[in-house]
């Protein structure tokens, strides 16, 4: 997967307005690396992360405070893929999975 054009292509997203949540961004930004089919370590799959973070569903504040806690690595392990998303791109992957992560 080339970094730069994944960039690129969430940069013109975030640019227009329309930065959807989907599959395709968590695929842009290597999460299904870890967390696909066939988990990395101790990773979750991603059916479990959105179970888990249903309880998040429709509750901003919630969100908002995980995406802190999530992006700073506390008290998870550091995970660079973690940590190099912007608020807004992992309040929106988080938002996806809260909502079921389909
Ligand atoms: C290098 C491997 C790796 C990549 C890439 C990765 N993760 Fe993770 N992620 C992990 C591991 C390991 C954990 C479990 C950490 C723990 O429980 O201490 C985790 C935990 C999580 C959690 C749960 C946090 C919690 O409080 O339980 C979420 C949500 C998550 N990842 C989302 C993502 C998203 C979205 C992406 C893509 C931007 C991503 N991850 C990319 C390894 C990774």
């Amino acid at each position: 997967m080339n970094n730069f054009f994944a960039c690129l292509g969430v940069g013109a997203l975030a640019l227009t307005g329309a930065a959807h949540a989907s599959p395709q961004l968590a695929i842009d930004h290597g999460c299904y690396s870890c967390h696909g089919a066939y988990p990395r370590g101790e990773a979750p799959n991603f059916e479990s992360l959105a179970s888990k973070l249903g309880k998040y569903r429709g509750d901003a504040d919630a969100v908002a405070k995980f995406v802190t806690k999530y992006r700073t690595g506390e008290p998870l392990e550091h995970i660079d893929a973690h940590e190099r998303l912007s608020a807004e791109t992992a309040t929106t992957l988080v938002h996806w999975l809260a909502e079921g992560g389909k």
